[in-house]
């Protein structure tokens, strides 16, 4: 399964410290949350420390927006070095166009759907999108308990995935360690997110080699 730190729970002090030893452990992404206290009770950073960290690393980054008026960002975020550009379905009266806008500056288009919402709403997207991000928490914070129920809903999805020949990846995001993803593995999931499982540790790099070693990699 590749693996994609989250940033939110790094070191801001020595955030670049931090980037280099998740490359060299192995991690394939990079995984970065845009917060904008209005979509999620909770502020983070924005386009400033993508640009500033992007020379650092050769990760694939993968920027998460919790943001309200999502097609606002697309742009700077490409700009500023992002590959992979993650939209809340919930965020946006206009999910196709951003997802459109997304691949127009050349990133790859992620949906997120909130634990609340269903992958139903999803069925007329799914052929256009490059993955699809299930929260297994409330977004907004990191260190958050992992939602058990989300496992029938990314068995689901990748029910639909295999039935209609689609291969957009699948991720899953919020209290992932090395019990949690195993599950969200089985179901179905080819991408997950760790942020306090990894950083909070006194061996994050350890961390993120048990993380590839219980998912078979
Ligand atoms: C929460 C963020 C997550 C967060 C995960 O809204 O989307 O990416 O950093 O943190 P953990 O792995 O600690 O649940
Ligand atoms: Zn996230």
């Amino acid at each position: 399964m590749k693996i994609a730190p989250s940033i939110l729970s790094a070191d801001f002090a020595n955030l670049r410290k931090d980037i280099e030893m998740s490359e060299k452990a192995g991690a394939e992404y990079l995984h970065i949350d845009i917060m904008d206290g209005h979509f999620v009770p909770n502020l983070s950073f924005g386009e400033p420390i993508l640009k500033a960290v992007r020379p650092y690393s050769n990760q694939i980054f993968d920027c998460h927006l919790m943001v309200e008026n999502p097609e606002d960002y697309i742009v700077p975020m490409a700009e500023a070095g992002a590959d992979i550009i993650g939209v809340h379905y919930e965020s946006t009266p206009h999910i196709y166009r951003v997802l459109q806008k997304i691949k127009e500056v050349g990133c790859k288009a992620e949906v997120v759907l909130n634990p609340g919402t269903p992958i139903e709403v999803l069925t007329d997207i799914l052929a256009f999108v490059d993955a699809v991000l299930v929260m297994t928490v409330n977004p907004g914070f990191g260190g958050q308990k992992f939602l058990p129920n989300m496992i029938g809903k990314i068995q689901r999805l990748s029910q639909v995935k295999t039935e209609q020949k689609l291969d957009f990846e699948i991720e899953v995001d919020g209290g992932i360690n090395e019990q949690t993803i195993q599950e969200c593995q089985k179901a179905g999931a080819t991408v997950a997110v760790a942020g306090s499982y990894i950083f909070n540790d006194s061996n994050p790099m350890n961390k993120i080699k048990v993380l590839h070693k219980v998912t078979g990699d």
